[in-house]
């Protein structure tokens, strides 16, 4: 059809829908019915967490402070290309001949350093074959297609998450078929893991069910199980049958790399099946090429590989095939010793700008005399930690200083720099 398309205005006014007819001339009528579709949809509330980019961005108090969505900033606020990455570009840039469609489960070399930077190439799983690896859209759409492929292998599937949890993975996996259920975690008042309490909930928990677990840099709290607990949910998982899901969003930004994958590979080593989604857009800033993985581990390689050529199949009616881009600079990178040493050398200083930072908020909160002990903050790990205050000292923060965090009074500790954390501490003492 090629011609113009004339809407009036009455377009916007009366519950009636305009049907698109070609007429002699060169552009359309429009003929009213009764029966508009989309007349009662009703409008959505801003995302709470990306909704305030658009909030923050339109703020003209010029001491504003982004401590919204979990993104890496520098100490001049900015997000920044990695350097390893903008290298990888202009030479990807050089080398790509074409444009045509990647293979379904995404490039080899991302896969095969994928599964390497997760698991180990030493891992029993690896070694055994049993683990099966697949790009996907983002730590997202991992979450997503692997949500897919269990409940439409396994309708009714439950899966227990933690109280509290990164506030999209109710609609993420809910919307995909599971049922989900709480289990407690964050205990708000001691700043801990409620861990006896979440361990009894997990009771519950059986075959045929999934426990999703951050695998680090616990998002919204920061709160990470230590090693001990890591134990003893393998324990738990052996004898009761659950399967982990592992939520892999900030793998380098807690402890560091291989230390951020203990609870990880330590459950993939003793249970015989666990699911990881994980995530690129944090560790390599890649947040807008939406690059992650899916990685199924099984319980034989047959399995695995059945498991992955399902995800595939799952991701083919959900998306059809892939973006190439972030997946082509991660496996790049990390396939060139050079690239890679880079890479790994900025996300260090990225991770102990973050830690540096924890520990300047809780030194400058002190100092000010605050009456409360933020000590926590120095010891939760990752992007994010609750400040504890309610929901009218957060209304507040953001209504008289401009000072941007989620509802929860989740904030991103990387918002923070020299310039802004005088005024933040100000702030909070002054709201408390
Ligand atoms: C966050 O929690 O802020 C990030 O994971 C961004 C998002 O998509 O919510």
């Amino acid at each position: 059809m090629t011609g113009r398309m004339q809407i009036p205005a009455a377009f916007a006014a009366g519950p009636l829908v305009y049907l698109c007819m070609p007429d002699l001339g060169n552009s359309f009528h429009f003929q009213f019915t009764d029966t508009a579709m989309f007349q009662t949809i009703e409008r959505r509330p801003p995302d709470p967490i990306l909704g305030l980019s658009a909030a923050y961005k339109n703020d003209t108090n010029p001491n504003k402070v982004d401590l919204g969505v979990g993104v890496y900033k520098d100490e001049a606020g900015n997000c920044p290309v990695m350097k390893a990455v903008k290298t990888a570009e202009n030479k990807l840039w050089q080398i790509e001949d074409s444009k045509s469609y990647i293979a379904q489960a995404g490039p080899e070399l991302f896969l095969k350093h994928s599964l390497d930077l997760l698991l180990g190439n030493d891992h029993v799983a690896v070694k055994d074959k049993r683990a099966a690896t697949v790009l996907a859209p983002g730590g997202s759409g991992a979450l997503r297609v692997a949500a897919e492929f269990v409940a439409r292998s396994y309708p009714g599937t439950r899966i227990f998450v933690s109280d509290p949890t990164w506030a999209n993975h109710i609609p993420l996996l809910g919307s995909a078929g599971l049922k989900l259920e709480l289990y407690p975690y964050y205990d708000y008042a001691a700043h801990n893991i409620k861990f006896d309490q979440m361990m009894d909930k997990l009771k519950q928990a059986g075959k045929g069910d999934l426990v999703l677990l951050h695998g680090c840099c616990h998002n919204p709290c920061g709160a990470d199980l230590g090693k001990d607990m890591w134990n003893a949910v393998a324990e738990a998982a052996l004898k009761q049958g659950f399967t982990p899901f592992i939520d892999l969003a900030y793998q380098g930004l807690g402890d560091g790399l291989v230390e951020d994958v203990y609870g990880l590979r330590l459950l993939a080593s003793k249970l015989p099946e666990v699911i990881v989604a994980s995530s690129y857009s944090k560790n390599f800033g890649l947040y807008r090429e939406r690059t992650g993985a899916v990685l199924i581990v099984a319980e034989t390689a047959a399995a695995a590989e059945a498991s992955g050529s399902q995800v595939i199949g799952t991701a083919r009616e959900m998306y059809s095939v892939p973006p190439a881009h972030g997946a082509a600079l991660v496996g790049m990178i990390l396939d060139d010793a050079g690239l890679r040493g880079e890479w790994d050398a900025e996300l260090t200083e990225m991770r102990d700008r973050i830690n540096g930072l924890r520990a300047k908020l809780v030194a400058k909160l002190k100092a000010k005399g605050v009456n409360r002990d933020f000590s926590f903050i120095q010891n939760e790990k990752g992007m994010f930690s609750f400040l504890g205050l309610t929901p009218e000292q957060v209304k507040k923060l953001i209504g008289e200083y401009s000072i941007y965090l989620v509802g929860s009074s989740r904030i991103n500790v990387a918002g923070i720099n020299n310039a802004n954390l005088d005024y933040l501490v100000n702030a909070i003492a002054a709201v408390l």
